[in-house]
């Protein structure tokens, strides 16, 4: 193998940079040429590639978003749009391709490994929903900007004794309002994977208020519902007044953690292995802080999971 090729795909996350950069410095130690992809798959069926450099990746280790730009992209969903980005590649005579991304840049990476073009799957998003890997790239990041948002909401809502929704990202996963639900110290955590009454709300606010609470979080994941709606259910049911925070795209942004920096070097570095030894087709992850791979189709067939035990200590510590 001569010439790598890596691209970002989907929603950006915390953590992509420093994983670019390692695929490419890797790369490069090792003795291989690498390409950039601009703007995910949609780049790759123009034809946005150029070779990086050692240099092309400095200063980019402390940054979030990605250098590479990201695009979602429904062309590529097709056969056609498919053949047209395996055209570009093999044009640039490009061997195997390194694919940050979610879930939709997974479906990707899989059509073209299906087509014969091998591809490694890097997880990088902020939902920590990819089967077989115990964290995404992004995801720690982005709790510290969801709990420092928390802590922030905290202080005005004892000042004003006053019950606060906060709305997180998450997509179909729980996992953001989970972490930043318990680290947040949130009276209520609502995730998609589990099922709350809005009776059970009610009762733990008024719990809270019986034991002198005069304050209170709920964090509701954006896969359960919109924090505005959750307002309005909690008004037209008990009359309690609560104020909304949807926290949004901030989330996505900011400089990658410490912990996203190491994953994000430690998944390419590992990805470039993987190519290395002629293994493509395979997805990187961490299980109890090693480093694994596995068939990247697997992805499709593997649920992923949050884990219950914490959610049920969250409700168990905001008694
Ligand atoms: O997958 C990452 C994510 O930020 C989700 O949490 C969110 O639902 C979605 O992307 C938002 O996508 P977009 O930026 O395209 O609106």
């Amino acid at each position: 193998m001569k010439k790598i090729g890596v691209l970002t795909s989907g929603g950006d996350s915390p953590g992509m940079n420093p994983a670019i950069r390692a695929v490419v410095r890797k790369a490069i130690f090792e003795g291989l040429e690498v390409y950039g992809i601009s703007q995910g798959y949609k780049g790759l069926i123009e034809g946005n590639i150029q070779k990086l450099e050692v240099g092309s990746v400095g200063d980019i280790i402390q940054r979030g978003g990605t250098m590479l730009q990201s695009a979602r992209c429904e062309e590529f969903k097709t056969e056609e749009g498919q053949d047209k980005g395996i055209e570009q590649l093999k044009k640039h005579g490009i061997e195997a391709l390194v694919v940050i991304g979610g879930d939709g840049s997974y479906q990707g990476a899989i059509k073209l490994t299906k087509k014969g073009f091998p591809c490694i799957g890097i997880p990088g998003t902020i939902d920590n929903d990819i089967p077989g890997t115990d964290y995404t790239l992004g995801f720690n990041t982005a709790l510290h900007t969801v709990i420092d948002a928390i802590d922030r909401i905290r202080d005005t809502a004892s000042s004003h004794e006053r019950t606060f929704i906060v709305e997180v990202m998450g997509r179909d996963a729980g996992d953001i309002a989970l972490w930043s639900g318990l680290a947040g110290g949130a009276e209520t955590i609502l995730i998609p994977e589990a099922d709350e009454s809005f009776d059970d709300i009610i009762a733990r606010l008024h719990q809270g208020n019986e034991r002198g609470k005069k304050h209170s979080i709920i964090v509701v994941a954006e896969g359960v519902m919109s924090g505005n709606e959750l307002a309005e259910k909690l008004k037209e049911k008990s009359g309690v007044e609560t104020r909304v925070t949807v926290l949004g795209h901030i989330q996505r942004g900011g400089s990658p953690s410490a912990f996203d920096r190491v994953l994000g070097s430690r998944f390419g570095g590992y990805a470039v292995d993987l190519l290395l030894q002629g293994r493509g087709g395979r997805a990187v992850g961490i299980q109890k802080n090693e480093l694994v791979d596995y068939d990247i189709l697997e992805v499709l067939g593997k649920e992923h999971h949050i884990d219950m035990n914490m959610y049920k200590l969250s409700k168990e510590l905001s008694i």
